[in-house]
């Protein structure tokens, strides 16, 4: 499988949302990723449900949406009616995750689980014959803009031997710190889907900014 760019719009401003994705669109973005955070689970309040479907009516690839909310199962059906192509929910905030991983199916969504930097591979292990992707949290959620954590690119490696040994093909994304330092690194671990915000939105050109992420990881799968 080839590398695919999902950019954040998290670090992009808020008021030119439109703007924000077409230009990474037009960049080669395959999803937009879209950071949904309540106040609870982690220390920040982004966006929710109606920008959710705002988005759906212009972007022209799949929504990409990264649920860092308390009680995410209520909210399921709000999301994949809006438009959202892949929702991904966190093992550390879930008591049947197996639950919702099928009610994210049951819309023909694809399902994703995430794990945070603090939280073992084994707590993923029942799952993973079931999810369409694993998200592999290379920062503490919350924030755009912080520093990748090294220990991620091992971890990579390791939820790509426990997909493989469930037999699941399933791709892994990896989100948080991701620039054109280190992107080379994490398709090397495994990583297939590759998270960018701050590396895109906070420069002056998005759109070339995502061309290049994009071309560097697929330079690097290439090598492998
Ligand atoms: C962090 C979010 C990330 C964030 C990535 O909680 O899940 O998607 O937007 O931003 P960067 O690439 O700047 O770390
Ligand atoms: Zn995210």
């Amino acid at each position: 499988m080839s590398v695919m760019i999902a950019p954040s719009i998290l670090s992009a401003d808020f008021a030119r949302l439109g703007d924000a994705v077409a230009a990474a669109e037009r960049g080669g973005a395959d999803f937009i990723h879209v950071d949904v955070m309540d106040g609870h689970f982690v220390p920040n309040i982004t966006i929710g449900v109606p920008v959710v479907r705002s988005l759906k009516r212009i972007a022209t690839v799949p929504l990409d949406v990264h649920l860092m909310i308390e009680n995410a199962d209520r909210y399921i059906d709000a999301f994949a009616e809006a438009g959202a192509g892949m929702i991904s929910v966190h093992v550390e905030a879930l008591t049947h995750v197996h639950r919702t991983v099928q009610a994210i199916k049951a819309h023909g969504v694809k399902a994703g689980v995430v794990i945070n930097p603090g939280t073992p591979v084994v707590a993923i292990s029942e799952i993973a014959g079931d999810v369409d992707f694993i998200l592999v949290m290379s920062v503490n959620p919350g924030f755009g803009g912080q520093t990748f954590i090294p220990r991620s690119e091992s971890k990579l490696r390791e939820v790509r031997a426990l997909l493989d040994a469930a037999g699941n093909a399933a791709p892994i994304e990896i989100d948080g710190g991701v620039d054109q330092h280190n992107i080379a690194r994490v398709v090397a671990a495994g990583a297939r889907i590759v998270v960018a915000g701050s590396a895109i939105y906070n420069t002056p050109d998005p759109e070339r900014a995502t061309r290049e992420l994009k071309a560097a990881a697929r330079g690097a799968a290439a090598v492998r």
